[in-house]
Parts: structure tokens; sequence; C-alpha cells
């Protein structure tokens, strides 16, 4: 083995050796980010890694796109649900389409009761085309749900919201659904799909990811900006479904 040939394999093992999984963002730090949302939102799956992305976005320059079917502002109103007619939800403004979202680094793919809906064809043929092309998908609470509708989950091993576990597991028949996890990582195939548990768990997903791809310090300046104590452990889930609750299922 000549010289260059045995320092390249000897690089090649010190940087797989030190990283555990190739870095899908090769060195770089994830720029681009897409918010993706649909009536019947959770609020928090939007806004909880929104606000450290915002957070993070005083640190280095990023972007994030907020994306739906069409321009229109969208509700987080239920579907159904709403059995008082209770006024308690808001709108969120999408910047692009489904048609017109830029490159991403990021995909985050939300969840939320309106996950469930019919008329989502066009929003689930998006995550199925978007996903090959980002470097990244992450999924919160019900989102990968969702993105088990569109089959990008197939043969990938993933978790969801804990009281939804039953209805959801069901959109992905071929997925490995881990029901005792906060958050999942999926590295064997790219892009990575890391998705998150139920609504808060998403923050947690999200700080593990600034901690990964941007720095420790920086992921511990946000939660101390939020008071937000992490889980800094996936497998620390208060919430996680056990063998014998599984069953029951
Ligand atoms: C990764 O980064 C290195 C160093 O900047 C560059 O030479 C290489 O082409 C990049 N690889 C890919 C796949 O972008
Ligand atoms: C969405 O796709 C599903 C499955 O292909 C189909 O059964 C359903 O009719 C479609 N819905 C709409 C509104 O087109
Ligand atoms: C699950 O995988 C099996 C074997 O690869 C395949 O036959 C089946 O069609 C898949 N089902 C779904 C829903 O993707
Ligand atoms: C964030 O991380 C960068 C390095 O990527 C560092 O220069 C900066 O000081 C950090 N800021 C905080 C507040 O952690
Ligand atoms: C599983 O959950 C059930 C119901 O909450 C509880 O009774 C049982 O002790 C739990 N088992 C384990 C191994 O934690």
């Amino acid at each position: 083995m000549g010289f260059l040939q045995s320092l390249g394999t000897y690089v090649s093992l010190l940087s797989l050796c030190s990283s555990g999984v190739a870095d899908p963002f090769n060195g770089t730090k994830p720029q681009s980010y897409g918010m993706l949302f649909f009536p019947a939102f959770d609020s928090i799956d939007v806004f909880g890694p929104l606000e450290i992305l915002q957070f993070l976005g005083y640190m280095h320059k990023i972007d994030v796109a907020f994306i739906a079917e069409t321009l229109d502002p969208v509700s987080s109103l239920p579907l159904t649900e709403n059995k008082f007619n209770s006024h308690t939800h808001t709108s969120l403004t999408p910047t692009h389409t489904i048609h017109t979202a830029p490159e991403l680094d990021v995909l985050i793919v939300v969840g939320g009761p309106g996950m469930r809906s019919n008329s989502l064809n066009a929003t689930i043929q998006f995550i199925k085309e978007k996903t090959p092309k980002v470097k990244q998908l992450i999924t919160v609470c019900t989102g990968s749900g969702l993105a088990a509708r569109s089959g990008v989950l197939d043969g990938k091993k993933a978790t969801t919201h804990k009281t939804s576990w039953p209805g959801i597991i069901k959109f992905g028949p071929n997925t490995t659904w881990l029901p005792d996890k906060r958050w999942v990582e999926d590295d064997s195939g790219s892009p990575p799909i890391w998705s998150s548990s139920g609504v808060s768990s998403g923050m947690d997903l999200m700080l593990h990811f600034v901690e990964t791809y941007y720095t420790l310090e920086n992921a511990t300046w946000i939660g101390k900006m939020m008071e937000y104590v992490r889980h800094t452990d996936p497998n620390d889930d208060p919430f996680a479904i056990n063998g014998t609750t599984l069953l029951r299922v």
C-alpha cells in the first residue's frame, strides 16, 4: 500500500472513529431550514423548535422557510375535537409553498391533530420528493406519522407522541417504532432521520441537534435563555410506553 493510500485509510478510519456516523453536513454548519406545517398543526411542535432556531440565529447565519400547501395563513384550529367552539387558536403565515420551497439543509415536519387529514396528499408528496434532497430530516411529535405516510420512514426506526401511539404507528407498518425513547436518531441512510416523541420533546431533539452540529456551548446557552431544563438522554423518557402498556394497545 502506497504512502498516500495508507494515509487516506488512516484519515478515514480516524474520522469514522471520532464521529461514529458520517456527518451529513460534511463539516459545515446547517444554514437553511424548512418547517413544514398544515391546518391543525400543534403550536409547540412549531414554536418550540423555532424558538431554539431563533436563538441560534443570533449566533450563526441561518434561515427558516415556513412551508405549506398555499401561502394562505394556516390555523392551528383543530378540524374536530372543538366541542365548546373555543377560540384559542392562531394562524401561521407561510413564506413558501411546497412548489416554491428553497433548497434546504434541514426539513422539519411538525405534527398536530391535522396530520391525520385525507387532504394532505400534496404535502405528503412534498415530503417524499424533498427528503432525498435534504441533508437531514427532523420530525416532531405526530409529524413522524405524516412522514410515515410518505414512505420515507420505511425500514427506519422512529418514535412519536406516546398518547397517539396506536393510531400513528399504523401509518408506518414497515417502521421500527421505539416506544420508550424521548427521541430517535436513524443515521442508517441519507439523509439521517431524527424523530422526536410528543410535543415538548421536539425541543430536546432540537437542542441535541444544536449540540451535535454547532456546539454544546450554544445548546446550553439557548436552554438558559429559554429557562428550559433539557432532557439530554434520549433513553430518559418520562412518557415511555413500557412492555406492559404496549401489550394493551
Ligand atoms: C466535503 O468537504 C471537503 C472539504 O471541504 C470537500 O473537499 C468535499 O468535496 C466535500 N464533500 C462533499 C460530498 O461535499
Ligand atoms: C389522497 O391519497 C389517498 C391514497 O392514495 C386517496 O385514497 C385519497 O382519495 C386522496 N385524497 C385526495 C383528497 O385526493
Ligand atoms: C413492507 O416491506 C415489505 C417487504 O419489503 C413489502 O413487501 C411491503 O410492501 C412493505 N409495506 C409497505 C406498507 O410499505
Ligand atoms: C456559539 O458557538 C460558536 C462556535 O460555533 C461560538 O463562537 C460562540 O461563542 C457560541 N456562542 C454561545 C453564546 O454559546
Ligand atoms: C409498566 O407500566 C405499567 C402501567 O403503568 C406498570 O404497572 C408497570 O409496573 C410498568 N412496568 C415496568 C417494567 O416499568
